[in-house]
């Protein structure tokens, strides 16, 4: 890992591994993207700027300058004074005026990586390989009196690079951020592909793939929440990039609220891509003297397909931004009532479900919606917090002590930052809801969104669910969020800063978790967000697991499954198995085939174990000690993608190798049963190729190399949805 100004060069580079970024400074003022890639070595890489073509620079030709603006590279774009592409910082005045420009004025190189205050953000981790360096931009817009700090992280034991922007008012007139973006990438890039992620509820993060084309194409969230339809992630791969070659370019925003992921061509076929809070309802105030923080993006370039690409954001995610104790911590298996008994329930009820699942084997119970007084539906409640003690006889404590003595955990649901327009929280303070004076608040499941940007509201929610906590042992905390936002206005900012409320509105839920994780410092949080609305960075920083989607159906999974992991650790994601027919879709599947889906995240079950036949309980007991056995390899090892059903339609295929690659587990699904087909061959990945290894079912032996470069034969299997999942140990 290294950072350097080259001073004949008047670059700066950035390297680690196999990986290198190259800024220059042209005109002693114009900061821009010289390369990003595969390390090259050679520091005479400045002519990719182009300063000897026309338009040329400004100090050459000054009448051209405009020229110059929109062809440039830039490294942090700004709006209004020449580059017509989209661009990152667009800064208004006090008299109106709009337009920014960023000059150079000196950089900084530090060990180590700042803090984004008050926001997630990756880190350094003591120990080998955990320590990082950070390049600081310096820039300024004399004429705004705005000094904008680029910020360039790397670590030394990850070719990702982390950047960050700091913009700090040192004039002495207000300045309005109409558009703050993180990140911009301009590159050569004429051929290629856009990837990003998208879908809606209960179909999360399906991998979509288009042409680029001239002009901008873009995803994003203006909901309020990073969203089930678009995902805050894309990538650019080059021509005949898959899945094991060629280059991809990949941006991920550390940031769980509302942004936008753009990828423009323009005239030139120059590409840019850009990153950032969504300026669609985003306007910030910045007084003099202050500043504002833009959230993080990573940035990855993988010159091995998207393979590589999965490798460093699972290696970076698990090594420098999950903060839990649990990271590295079997995580329970809990049994979950939702899908069990949905608002019909009791502590008899509860209790039933956890004898019979600790005779299985499950480790904790989790109660889901509908504890507290008055939630007997969706439809009211939220926002007041007391125990329904009809429902939970002998109150929490109670209950919780009875499933403790059968040696289960317990966890609880919240959804806290919601209001009922039925209940007593909202008929006390109707003006801590998100709403625009003088209309109706737009309900959406009979709810409204608590305004966070407000302290006084921020503190009643962290008392609500600090006071549950404290009231009896509970370890685990399912943290939903169940309606994406409205009818944005807060009554609490007051004119001239509505701008500020969605933004405002994610800092005071990250001030939320970074409260309850500092206090109950060992609790597994588990976000969710109406299934998979909020599986983001931003929100891995708080909890290592996030629910991936509601749709438990073991074949929905394997899209949701796919595209959650080409970006995600496995350990972070909340997987169960749940009963036939699928609540969701309606199928029915084998259980065992739900297992092995749910196998491939944070394992538990999410129905009433109490009515299965007792062929299915001795399956769970078998599925809850194969976990045990797999969850060092689940939790730690690499992921490959073999095989992806929504792509060939036949069959879907992963693979996790321990990093020492002393074993693998391949997971196959069959989807449907085929007549008169043979065995299929599948080639395995990531293992030692002079190494022996044996298949754990039936003993047969084979080097790495072979089960590589020549495959394994998966047997045909009867009927739909059936799988299988086979272990390979290293034994020489
Ligand atoms: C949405 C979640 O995704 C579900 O698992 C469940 O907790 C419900 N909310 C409860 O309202």
């Amino acid at each position: 890992m290294k950072i350097e100004y080259l001073e004949s060069e008047k670059l700066f580079r950035l390297a680690s591994g196999d990986m290198e970024y190259v800024i220059g400074v042209v005109d002693g003022i114009y900061v821009g993207h010289v390369y990003y890639g595969k390390k090259m070595g050679d520091g005479r890489c400045g002519y990719f700027l182009r300063t000897g073509e026309a338009p040329f620079v400004p100090s050459v030709n000054w009448r051209e300058k405009c020229s110059f603006a929109d062809a440039f590279p830039w490294e942090y774009s700004t709006w209004g004074m020449g580059d017509y592409r989209d661009s990152c910082l667009n800064v208004r005045d006090p008299e109106g005026f709009r337009g920014c420009e960023l000059h150079y004025e000196g950089y900084r190189i530090l060990e180590g990586k700042p803090e984004i205050s008050g926001m997630p953000a990756t880190f350094c981790r003591d120990g080998e390989g955990g320590g990082g360096m950070t390049l600081e931009l310096t820039c300024r817009d004399k004429v705004l009196g705005l000094k904008a700090i680029l910020r360039y992280s790397i670590f030394a034991d990850s070719e990702a690079v982390m950047r960050s922007v700091e913009l700090v008012n040192e004039g002495h007139g207000v300045l309005y951020l109409e558009r703050a973006l993180t990140a911009c990438l301009d590159m050569d890039m004429e051929e290629g592909d856009l990837l990003t992620l998208g879908g809606s509820w209960s179909r999360e993060r399906h991998m979509v793939r288009r042409p680029l084309a001239m002009g901008k194409q873009l995803v994003s969230s203006f909901r309020g929440e990073s969203g089930h339809q678009d995902h805050p992630f894309l990538a650019v791969m080059g021509k005949g990039a898959g899945q094991d070659q060629g280059e991809v370019y990949a941006m991920h925003f550390v940031y769980s609220g509302n942004f936008v992921a753009e990828a423009e061509v323009n005239q030139f076929g120059s590409l840019r891509l850009l990153m950032g809070i969504n300026p669609e309802g985003f306007e910030w105030v910045l007084n003099p003297g202050e500043s504002f923080a833009t959230p993080e993006v990573v940035c990855v370039y993988s010159d091995e397909g998207l393979g590589k690409m999965t490798h460093i954001l699972h290696d970076l995610y698990r090594g420098h931004l999950i903060r839990s104790p649990y990271l590295h911590r079997r995580r329970p298996v809990l049994i979950n009532n939702w899908e069990a008994t949905y608002f019909d329930f009791n502590t008899e009820k509860l209790l039933e479900i956890a004898r019979e699942a600790s005779k299985r084997g499950i480790e904790m119970l989790v109660m889901d919606d509908g504890w507290f007084q008055g939630r007997h539906t969706d439809s009211g409640s939220l926002g007041d917090w007391n125990v329904d003690e009809n429902k939970l006889k002998g109150g929490l404590p109670y209950l919780v002590g009875e499933v403790q003595k059968l040696g289960m955990g317990f966890g609880i649901w919240f959804e806290p930052e919601m209001v009922s327009p039925d209940s007593d929280l909202y008929r006390a303070h109707p003006d801590w809801a998100i709403q625009i004076p003088g209309r109706e608040p737009v309900q959406s499941r009979a709810q409204y969104v608590l305004d966070l940007s407000r302290p006084e509201v921020v503190d009643y929610v962290y008392e609500a669910v600090a006071s549950v906590l404290r009231s009896a042992p509970v370890s685990y905390v399912k943290w939903d969020m169940n309606r994406q936002m409205t009818d944005v206005g807060s009554t609490y900012l007051g004119k001239g800063r509505q701008g500020e409320l969605f933004h405002r509105y994610v800092l005071g839920l990250y001030s939320l978790q970074e409260r309850l994780t500092r206090e109950f410092p060992e609790l597994l949080l588990e976000n969710c967000a109406s299934g998979g609305a909020r599986f983001d960075p931003g929100m891995l920083y708080y909890s290592p697991q996030v629910w991936c989607s509601d749709n438990t159906d073991a074949i929905e999974r394997l899209a949701i499954q796919e595209g959650t992991a080409l970006l995600y650790p496995l350990s972070a994601m909340g997987a169960h198995v749940s009963a036939c027919p699928n609540h969701v879709v309606g199928r029915i599947t084998p259980f065992a085939t739900r297992g092995h889906v749910a196998m491939a995240g944070a394992f538990g079950y999410e129905l009433d174990i109490t009515k299965l036949p007792e062929g299915e309980k001795r399956l769970i007991e078998r599925q809850v000690e194969t976990y045990h056995e797999l969850y060092p390899l689940m939790l730690e090892g690499d992921y490959y993608r073999i095989a992806s059903w929504a792509e060939n339609h036949k069959y879907d295929c992963w693979q996790v190798v321990a990093k020492d690659k002393s074993e693998a587990l391949v997971t196959y699904v069959q989807v449907l049963a085929e007549p008169n087909c043979h065995s299929r061959k599948i080639r395995l990945k990531g293992l030692d190729p002079e190494a022996e290894y044996q298949q754990e079912d039936n003993g047969q032996r084979y080097k790495g190399a072979l089960l590589m470069y020549g495959g394994v034969l998966m047997p045909r299997m009867e009927g739909d949805f059936a799988s299988a999942m086979i272990r390979f140990i290293q034994i020489g």
